[in-house]
């Protein structure tokens, strides 16, 4: 008799059982701004094409998982819509059977003039990182005067309806004067504002971050007491409704507050490297496999044994074990 068994949907469960749903790929290590807690001025040594995973091997890899349980991607960067044919991307991983969302970071430089054929290809979700509404001290942070086309791509997804967050890294030497402005785009719209306490990775090194617990303090003496809002099982941040506030002000504190125990996500590098944790370098490389002409079981295996390594948590603020990511931002996604 044949067997029937298998192919029965296996959830992704990590060895501390975490259900992990969620992936987050970086499309390209490439970027076309240059933040100063990001990228080194010099540059970046270019990748080369070939050491990049083809959008069909990225879309192989979402099925793959899909096939696993997962249920969430978000295409990164680098930057993101710097990535050829990434619209194509999007509109194949949209249809998808399991994927309940697809969700795209990026600095918004070129959204406004994507913003059609993406949304046509079924974006309807986006995050815009923005540090500054100042001209002037944008380009100082990203090096290049692009702020308004930024802020058109900010309108033009809000008027769009899509759901906009945005998300800001406060860092002392470069923004402490502009969360307060950006938080206010919360008041009149319905769109989240984030902050992101500055991670040390990179060139975030040599930068200090500003965190929650200064600005939440901040916000209150201008805004007025803020209100917690109970977790919605969405991500790391943690939500507060301000009086008189259209949107909410996120906090995402991996320093302050590490939210280790509820991760529920994987990454993948544009070099097509399964990464566990943001904070530990390695993981396993799927484009050996993939190029291998590897089976979807063999896929599958592979996934399934990295997945049994992911760390407990990261070790920001401890000793360096050796094991610590010397890569950046743009390389594994932000
Ligand atoms: N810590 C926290 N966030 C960072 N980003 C880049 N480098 C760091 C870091 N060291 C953010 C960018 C952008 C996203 C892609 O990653 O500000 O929002
Ligand atoms: Fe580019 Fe994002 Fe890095 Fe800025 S933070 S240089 S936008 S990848």
């Amino acid at each position: 008799m044949r067997k029937l068994k298998k192919q029965q949907v296996q959830n992704l469960k990590d060895a501390y059982g975490r259900t992990i749903d969620y992936l987050r790929i970086s499309v390209t290590d490439k970027c076309n701004l240059r933040c100063k807690y990001c990228m080194p001025e010099g540059g970046v040594p270019s990748v080369s094409h070939q050491e990049i995973l083809t959008l069909e091997e990225i879309a192989r890899v979402v099925e793959v998982m899909a096939g696993m349980g997962l249920k969430k991607v978000r295409l990164t960067g680098g930057e993101p819509l710097v990535r050829k044919n990434i619209t194509e991307l999007v509109r194949q991983i949209r249809r998808m059977p399991g994927i309940e969302q697809l969700a795209l970071t990026t600095n918004a430089v070129r959204l406004a003039e994507m913003l059609p054929e993406l949304e046509a290809a079924g974006l309807n979700r986006v995050n815009i990182s923005i540090d500054t509404l100042d001209r002037e001290r944008y380009e100082r942070i990203t090096g290049k005067d692009a702020l308004e086309q930024v802020l058109a791509g900010i309108d033009a997804a809000y008027e769009k309806g899509m759901q906009v967050k945005l998300n800001c890294v406060p860092v002392r030497e470069c923004n402490p004067q502009d969360p307060l402005q950006l938080a206010l785009l919360a008041k009149e719209r319905k769109m989240d504002v984030r902050f992101i306490e500055l991670m040390p990775i990179g060139q975030g090194r040599y930068y200090t971050g500003i965190g929650s617990g200064e600005l939440l303090q901040q916000f209150a003496e201008h805004f007025g007491q803020g209100t917690s809002i109970p977790y919605d099982g969405e991500g790391p941040a943690q939500y507060y409704a301000f009086p008189g506030f259209a949107g909410r002000i996120g906090f995402i504190s991996p320093i302050s507050h590490k939210f280790c125990a509820d991760c529920n996500r994987l990454r993948l590098t544009a070099e097509g490297r399964l990464k566990l944790c943001l904070y530990y370098k390695d993981g396993t490389d799927l484009r050996e496999k993939l190029r291998n002409g590897a089976t979807e079981a063999e896929l599958q295996a592979a996934i399934n044994e990295a997945l049994q390594q992911k760390p407990k948590e990261h070790a920001f603020g401890g000793t360096d074990s050796g094991q610590t990511e010397q890569k950046r931002m743009n390389q594994i996604g932000g």
